[in-house]
This record gives structure tokens, C-alpha cells and sequence, in this order.
């Protein structure tokens, strides 16, 4: 069934082909906050991305980092158009295997892990992707991956924020320019014989050049790897960060520009030094399903003494970006899309911690507790994936209107029941009272 019938002039919130009427009725029928997601959306990105490169170079692979949003029925929508999927731990290669997706497509990439995750790994037959050196040596250990990628960390990232700029010298992540040839070295000395190569910049970047200027990097790179160890990647894998538009007026990624750029780059240094075709990888999470999605949230009080303050019920524990990065989202009362922006709060959660925001200092239409709802808009990417039960709060629940219109539940709203499942209790009570 259908959600219902648009009225005629009723416009969709945001992109997500649902009406704010339709919101408003998911908020009734399965509570607050929720995450609604348009499906419709999620293959329209899907479609997008894939084409704009797909239309410059015949050997694309879109592999999705299910870290932005790991609902197993997002990866499978994805793995089911074909998207590949990068992993950054063992549940997410669960997550992904859950959805329907082949081994061969997934790729581990992990960070300061523990080496039995690296063996699990290597036992499932995974790509792995290492982020330094000591991970692959640890790992030669006990056994040789078939197919070796390392992270590089070229001294260059981007991003929307200091805590979203994943490489440079400050960045964690991946092997420096500098070493990156020894650890190729090593890995063929110790037998591997295929290999791919990553890198993951930034994210949310909206300027298309960026993204030929990465590629450029990675493929020298590759270069030396080729004239120095005589290695040709099998795949060059850009990384994700390609951004979407979360303050109203943004102007939007050029993901058309940004694929031929890359892709030009891409070859002409491909053919410049003798690569041959690798594959090109490209890793998106947040264009994928950023803007896909609204957060839900019902108005519980609103506090007019020297500032106001909307309170609702989805907070930094439901979507810690704005409190994380000070990242800004649009919000949207959804009970009045209508009325006039007629007051300024901040909307805040039900935390204790003064951090807990969702947005400073915004207009909205005059609301009433108990009665109106807001939808968090771009809260698809980084959203649930990044929840917390702090407080002792209930994780929301996920609905997905599919492609007819019909809602469906994709995941249910956490009890109180799933909070103590990991609790033991017993034995503290007995031991308290015979001591
Ligand atoms: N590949 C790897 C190895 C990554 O670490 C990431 C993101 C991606 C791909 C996807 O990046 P995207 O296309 O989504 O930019 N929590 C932050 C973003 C952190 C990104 C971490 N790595 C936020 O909410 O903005």
C-alpha cells in the first residue's frame, strides 16, 4: 500500500520523494525518532555516480563503505545493483555477506586492528587493504593474501572538517609516500603476486578538481611502483569523499565534471606509465545515502527564557555530527511546511551534555510539544552508524519507503530488553552477599 495520496501542490521534503504529510504519517504509525529512507533515492545516487564514470572508462567499480550507513537493507539495495563493498571491521564484512554480497566483492579495510581480525580475514579469502606496514608484516605470519592493496597516505587530504581530513601528516591513516614502495617490496617478497592500491583523502568535497588532483597523486604512485618493483595494480581505488550539499543554496558536487576529470587523469597516466587498464575503483559512502534519508523527531518542550530552545526527541546520541564537527543540518517542521520561519532556537536533544545539539540558531515556524514534528534533513550518511545508546537511550528505528511507495520497516526500534542482553548480572548480587 502506498503511503497515501499527494494532494495536489504538496511538494516532496527534500530529495526524497516523500511529501511532509507522509513524514508526518510514518511519525504517527511508527513512532520517534525514526529514520525514514527513500529507496528511490539510494538507486537514483547509485545510478548517477556509476554512469558519470562509467561513461568515461569501461572498468568501473563502485564500492561502497558501509560505515556511513551499515543497514544490512541499504547494502543490499546496493549489492543488488551491482555495487561492490569496502569493510572496515568483521561486522561489516557480516553485514554485507548478510545483504547477499559476494565474498570477492568485498574488501577489508581496517585500522590499528587486532591480528586476528586480519587472519579472519585472509581465512575468509578477502582483498585486504593494509594500512601499514607492521598489519601486512604481522599478517605474513601466519599466511600470504592473494591479493594485496596498501593504504597510501600521500601528505595531501581534504575535508569538510579537521576531524574529516584523512590524510596528511596529522591523519592516522595509511603508509607516506615515502615508505610506500617498501611496503610493496615486502609484500613481493613474500610472494604476493596480485595487487591493488587505495586512498582515502577527505570527505564530503565538493570541488570536482580535487578529485583529479587525488588521482594524479596515487597514479605517480603507481608509476614508481612499476618502474621501481616492476608491480602493476590491478585496481586503483580513489577513496570515497564525494560530497553532498547540506546548507540550503550549496551548490552541488559536479559529478559529472569530477568523473571525466578523474577519468582523464585516470588514463593518461595509466598510459604514461605503462599500466596498463586497472581497474578504477571509486569508494563512496555519503553521496550514496546522505541525502536519502530525514531524521524524525518529535517536539517535547520548547524553553523561551534568555534563548530559546526546542527540544526534541533525537539528539547527538541518534546523529552525533553536529556535536562531533559542528556539522550543520537542515531541519524542516514537518507538521508545518507551510507556516512561517517565524522563530529562532536551537534545536537540541534529550542529553546531558551541552554539546547536544542537532542545529544552532535556525528559523522555524512556531512549534508546540508533544505535537509538532522535525525532520533532520541529510541524516542518511553517518547517521545510525554512528548512534550511541548514551543515557540509556533507545536506538531509532529505520523505515524504507521503497520504490512503490510502500513503507517498510528495515529496522526496529531497540528495547530496553536489547540494552541489558549484554549485561550479567548474577553473579554480582550472590558473591556481594556472601562476601
Ligand atoms: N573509504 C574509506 C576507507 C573511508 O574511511 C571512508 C570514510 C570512505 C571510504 C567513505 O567516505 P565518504 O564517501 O563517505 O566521504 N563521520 C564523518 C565522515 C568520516 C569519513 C570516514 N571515512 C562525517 O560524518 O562527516
Amino acid at each position: 500500500m502506498p503511503l497515501r495520496q499527494k494532494r495536489r501542490g504538496e511538494r516532496n521534503v527534500g530529495e526524497l520523494g516523500v511529501t511532509a504529510g507522509e513524514l508526518v504519517k510514518l511519525a504517527e504509525s511508527y513512532g520517534t525518532p525514526l529514520f525514514v529512507t527513500s529507496e528511490k533515492r539510494l538507486l537514483d545516487n547509485y545510478s548517477r555516480l556509476r554512469d558519470a564514470f562509467g561513461k568515461h572508462y569501461d572498468d568501473v567499480v563502485v564500492r561502497y563503505a558501509i560505515k556511513a550507513n551499515s543497514n544490512p537493507a541499504i547494502i543490499k539495495t546496493l549489492a543488488n545493483r551491482g555495487a561492490w563493498m569496502d569493510a572496515s571491521s568483521p561486522a561489516e564484512v557480516e553485514f554485507a555477506l548478510a545483504a547477499g554480497s559476494d565474498k570477492k566483492r568485498i574488501m577489508f579495510s581496517p585500522n590499528y586492528v587486532p591480528r586476528a581480525e586480519l587472519e579472519q580475514a585472509l581465512d575468509m579469502g578477502l582483498v585486504i587493504n593494509f594500512d601499514s606496514i607492521g598489519q601486512f608484516s604481522a599478517l605474513a605470519k601466519v599466511g600470504r593474501p592473494q591479493c594485496v592493496s596498501f593504504r597510501l597516505n600521500h601528505g595531501f587530504g581534504k575535508g569538510e572538517f579537521p576531524g574529516t581530513t584523512l590524510s596528511g601528516p596529522d591523519s592516522k591513516f595509511g603508509i607516506p609516500d615515502s615508505r610506500i614502495v617498501e611496503a610493496y617490496r615486502l609484500a613481493k617478497e613474500e610472494g604476493v603476486k596480485r595487487f591493488g592500491m587505495h586512498m582515502m583523502c577527505g570527505s564530503n568535497v565538493l570541488e570536482p578538481e580535487y578529485f583529479a588532483a587525488i588521482t594524479s597523486r596515487i597514479l605517480d604512485t603507481a608509476g614508481r611502483l612499476k618502474s621501481e618493483l616492476d608491480i602493476v595494480p590491478e585496481f586503483i581505488d580513489i577513496g570515497g569523499g564525494f560530497g553532498v550539499p547540506y546548507r540550503p543554496g550549496e551548490v552541488p558536487l559536479d559529478i559529472e565534471k569530477a568523473a571525466q576529470l578523474v577519468s582523464r587523469e585516470f588514463m593518461e597516466k595509466s598510459a604514461r606509465y605503462g599500466l596498463g587498464k586497472p581497474q578504477l575503483v571509486i569508494e563512496p559512502g555519503r553521496y550514496l545515502v546522505a541525502d536519502t534519508t530525514v531524521l524524525l523527531g518529535t517536539v517535547t518542550e520548547v524553553k523561551s527564557y534568555e534563548k530559546r530552545f526546542v527540544g526534541i526527541d533525537a539528539g547527538m546520541n541518534v546523529l552525533i555530527r553536529p556535536a562531533l564537527y559542528g556539522a550543520y543540518h537542515q531541519v524542516v517542521a514537518v507538521t508545518k511546511p507551510d507556516a512561517p520561519l517565524t522563530i529562532k532556537a536551537d534545536v537540541v536533544g534529550e542529553i546531558c551534555e551541552n554539546t547536544d545539539a542537532i542545529a544552532r540558531g535556525i528559523m522555524l515556524p512556531e512549534v508546540t510539544a508533544g505535537e509538532d514534528v522535525l525532520a533532520v534533513m541529510n541524516a542518511g550518511a553517518y547517521g545510525y552508524s554512528m548512534s550511541s545508546s548514551y543515557n540509556g537511550r533507545l536506538r531509532p528505528a529505520e523505515v524504507m519507503v521503497t520504490t512503490n511507495g510502500k513503507p517498510v520497516l528495515i529496522r526496529r526500534r531497540e528495547t530496553f530488553r536489547d540494552l541489558m542482553s549484554t549485561v550479567v548480572l548474577e553473579d554480582i548480587g550472590t558473591r556481594a552477599k556472601r562476601e
